[in-house]
């Protein structure tokens, strides 16, 4: 039995005993993180502690982590690249998982890409510059994973990374593994219901357009030079807070809304673009999530418009 220090003592919400913790820590093939502050995770850099932050190389490993999650009743949490989310102080009981290793393989076939559900979209989308291929246009700047990327949906406000998929990879919490054909998946603005199939998005092939290393650069270049001028890509944020309204842009009626600026706390309505939300430093969920709220009214309160969350909002408080 390890000895328990004062602040492990003081996290007794945590679902984990000393035992599970060391059972966990023999069946992963790194070490597990434990009471791992969340914020440390996120692009908008708040959240409060997981239980347990784990990263998971291999099918193997992944299928152990599943009979133990199952025989504890632990839950378990898909974490991707941390864009596009809200955890709340209280941080998340049971494991939250990140997939690494053979999850993150990139492989071509001519201009069909299969790409684990844990790679880098950025790495994806200069691979596919690199190969000459077009059609990740879309997400050219989102800092997040293909996994993460295929459930929300995410793209530009006309054009997704959905339009791209051929079949996703997918292993449920029981272990059954499914390739599901794109054409199964319901795909809508920031919306998907792939994870209707399964927990875990291993891989995805996407189906991408022949073009050339020079013209793919070319408008991938022109895209992120267009995000440098209109996002405050330098600052931590958690992307767009809000979906945009039918034939709206949420950013323009917070603008209008004359809500730049405004701040709760450490949190700041982000000068340059209106739908995001910054973290000046030190910022706490609570202090995010307030002022998102005000930004609602204000903007209903002015244009009758209910704007709803792009970002996922999960946790305790
Ligand atoms: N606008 C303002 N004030 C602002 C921000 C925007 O008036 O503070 C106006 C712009 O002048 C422009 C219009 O709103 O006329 C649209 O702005 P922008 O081109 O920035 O596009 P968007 O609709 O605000 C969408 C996606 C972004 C994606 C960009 C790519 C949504 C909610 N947002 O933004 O996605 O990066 O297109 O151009 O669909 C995300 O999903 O996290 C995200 C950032």
């Amino acid at each position: 039995m390890t000895q328990m220090s004062e602040g492990e003592n003081r996290k007794s919400n945590s679902l984990l005993t000393e035992e599970m913790k060391m059972q966990l820590t023999k069946l992963l093939l790194t070490k597990p993180l434990f009471d791992e502050p969340i914020a440390f995770h996120t692009t908008i850099k708040v959240g409060g502690p997981a239980d347990a932050l784990v990263t998971i190389h291999r099918l193997d490993e992944l299928l152990r982590l599943l009979s133990f999650s199952r025989e504890h009743r632990l839950p378990l949490f898909v974490l991707g690249g941390g864009s596009n989310i809200i955890v709340r102080d209280g941080g998340i009981r049971g494991i939250v998982v990140r997939l690494n290793g053979e999850f993150t393989k990139v492989s071509f076939n001519g201009a069909v890409v299969r790409a684990g559900g844990g790679a880098s979209l950025y790495r994806l989308v200069n691979m596919a510059a690199d190969m000459g291929l077009s059609g990740l246009e879309p997400v050219v700047g989102v800092p997040g994973t293909v996994g993460g990327a295929i459930v929300s949906n995410a793209g530009t406000a006309v054009e997704f990374i959905g339009d791209r998929v051929l079949s996703v990879h997918l292993l449920g919490e029981d272990g059954t593994q499914i390739e599901v054909d794109g054409k199964a998946i319901l795909f809508g603005y920031r919306y998907s219901n792939v994870l209707d199939f399964g927990k875990f998005i291993l891989a995805a092939t996407l189906e991408l357009k022949p073009s050339s290393p020079g013209r793919v650069r070319k408008s991938v270049e022109k895209l992120l030079e267009h995000r440098r001028r209109t996002q405050p890509i330098n600052m931590p944020s958690a992307g767009c807070i809000f979906k945009n309204p039918p034939n709206e842009h949420a950013g323009k009626l917070i603008d209008m809304a004359k809500l730049k600026g405004f701040r709760c706390g450490r949190a700041q309505v982000s000068e340059v673009h209106a739908n995001f939300i910054i973290n000046l430093g030190g910022a706490t969920a609570r202090e995010v999530i307030e002022l998102i709220e005000i930004v609602r009214k204000a903007v209903y309160e002015r244009f009758g418009v209910m704007l709803e969350y792009e970002v996922q909002i999960i946790g305790e408080e």
